[in-house]
């Protein structure tokens, strides 16, 4: 094969993977933008309470556009194409069911308040739990039975999805679970 013929392939195939994002990058690469925030709050000084705000703000919308994405698409094929996955999948759905009452909380609660700290602190600790499950125990089952094209199958309904969630952490499903 020339070796213009070659770089042709490999430009064709990147364009392809721009295209067709993997549901499991895509959901790990929310986890980044989530974790940034995280740290953005934690080095906030103790009465910045405008800036806090507005970090908790952008939290409240990341984690509701990515929880509905799960909840809508993700978790079902898992528990439907991944049987084995199961267990983990439903409590899963209780890990957000705790985090989008916490967040619909915080979407009231005054930076102010003696509370407001304690109650991100602890959002943050349970997130963090909830993301090393998905990403250490059971994302790469679902990786191994599902394939490449099937996450990208869902990766590009996933991406697409994004513009349907809520902005009310409440109008999720596992709000109601
Ligand atoms: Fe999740
Ligand atoms: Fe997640």
């Amino acid at each position: 094969m020339a070796a213009g013929e070659a770089d042709g392939q490999l430009a064709e195939s990147r364009r392809g993977e721009a295209r067709r994002m993997d549901a499991i990058v895509l959901l790990k690469d929310d986890h980044k933008t989530v974790e940034k925030l995280f740290k953005a709050f934690e080095k906030a000084g103790k009465g910045a309470h405008k800036e806090k705000q507005r970090i908790v703000g952008k939290i409240i919308q990341e984690l509701t556009v990515h929880a509905y994405i799960e909840e809508e698409i993700f978790y079902p094929s898992a528990r439907h194409e991944v049987p084995e996955t199961g267990s983990h999948v439903l409590e899963s759905v209780e890990e957000h069911h705790v985090v989008v009452w916490m967040l619909s909380e915080l979407k009231n609660l005054d930076p102010a308040d003696e509370r407001y700290d304690a109650k991100v602190t602890v959002l943050i600790e349970n997130v963090r739990h909830h993301v090393e499950e998905e990403e250490q125990e059971w994302f790469p089952q679902v990786r191994k039975a599902l394939g490449r094209n099937r996450l990208q199958e869902l990766g590009e309904r996933m991406g697409k999805a994004k513009a349907d969630a809520p902005s009310d952490p409440l109008s999720l499903m596992s709000a109601w679970a």
